[in-house]
């Protein structure tokens, strides 16, 4: 347990309260005026408040936490009720930025009832704002705006098809395939989806795609022509034990900072120098006289004249 606070309590940075709140039409707006959209995931309390009070319009909370915080080898693995858990976390942590749920794999590829079902959980039990959904998959998307839940799509390198593309390679790098990752795109966008993650694709496609859809769209690894752009938290701050994609770009050392933070942490404690007297609770005086009398098997007042001599 933590005594340092209740950060939940803790006051929020000027600029979310004068900012208004991202909502889907919002980002929307954004692409009709040429205002870039900022994107990251987040996963839980501290990260994603770090990231609101920074600005950014969309928080994801991304099955990628399967991967950067649950330390699987794919994002296959994640349940439901492990991304509405990161979801409440990031939740309690956002004022201003639009928060976007991940459907994890398998949530959403059985009827069009089970994926609304546990669509609907996003919202309301997490407070999701929006869900995300990989692939084509028209007909959901235009049943999940339906019930008046705001969808993002993601196409292009759609990380829950990795047995499928046999590993995470960039799509669409033909004009054909090029072609149909746009009509993808428009019928997405046709059937009530908010904005769309094009993810892994060439940058010429995703230009095209961007400039031919009236919702934006989001890169990672697309290029610079996108409406916004996304990038994994953990892969923006060095927290991923493994080279980075070329995409990425990194903006902080984080693993740098934790480790030398960590290991200084040992050595004080392995030399005694922490905590000090001063990182250390005192009895009030009176208690501390008794104590020691009581120590001393004497009085607390011969106790009192002796710490005065001292
Ligand atoms: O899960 C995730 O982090 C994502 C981003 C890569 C867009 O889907």
């Amino acid at each position: 347990m933590s005594l340092t606070g209740s950060s939940a309590a803790a006051p929020l940075e000027p600029h979310n309260a004068v900012l208004p709140k991202v909502t889907m039409p919002a980002l929307g707006e954004m692409k009709r005026q040429g205002k870039p959209i900022s994107a990251l995931t987040a996963y839980d309390y501290a990260t994603a408040r770090l990231v609101d009070e920074a600005g950014i319009d969309l928080v994801l909370v991304g099955d990628s936490l399967a991967m950067v915080v649950l330390g699987h080898e794919n994002t296959l693995a994640v349940t439901v009720d492990e991304m509405l858990h990161h979801t409440r976390a990031v939740r309690r942590a956002v004022r201003r930025a639009l928060v976007v749920a991940d459907m994890p794999f398998g949530s959403y590829h059985g009827s069009i009832g089970e994926a609304q079902a546990n669509a609907i959980r996003f919202v309301k039990e997490a407070g999701a704002e929006a869900v995300k959904i990989e692939g084509p998959r028209v007909e959901l998307v235009r049943a999940l705006v339906e019930a008046e839940i705001p969808v993002v799509g993601h196409l292009g390198l759609t990380p829950q098809s990795v047995h499928r593309m046999g590993g995470y390679r960039v799509q669409a790098r033909t004009v054909d395939t090029a072609m149909q990752l746009q009509a993808d795109a428009v019928a997405l966008a046709s059937a009530g989806a908010g904005a769309i993650v094009l993810e892994g694709v060439p940058r010429e496609a995703a230009a095209a795609i961007t400039a031919a859809l009236p919702i934006p769209t989001i890169g990672i690894g697309a290029g610079p022509d996108c409406d916004g752009q996304i990038l994994v938290f953990h892969d923006l701050v060095n927290l991923t034990f493994a080279p980075p994609a070329r995409f990425v770009r990194r903006y902080g050392d984080a693993s740098a900072l934790f480790r030398s933070a960590v290991e200084h942490y040992r050595e004080d404690v392995e030399h005694r120098a922490f905590p000090s007297d001063g990182e250390s609770y005192h009895l009030p005086e009176a208690a501390r006289r008794k104590l020691q009398a009581a120590e001393n098997h004497e009085s607390p007042c011969s106790a009192q004249e002796k710490m005065k001599q001292e």
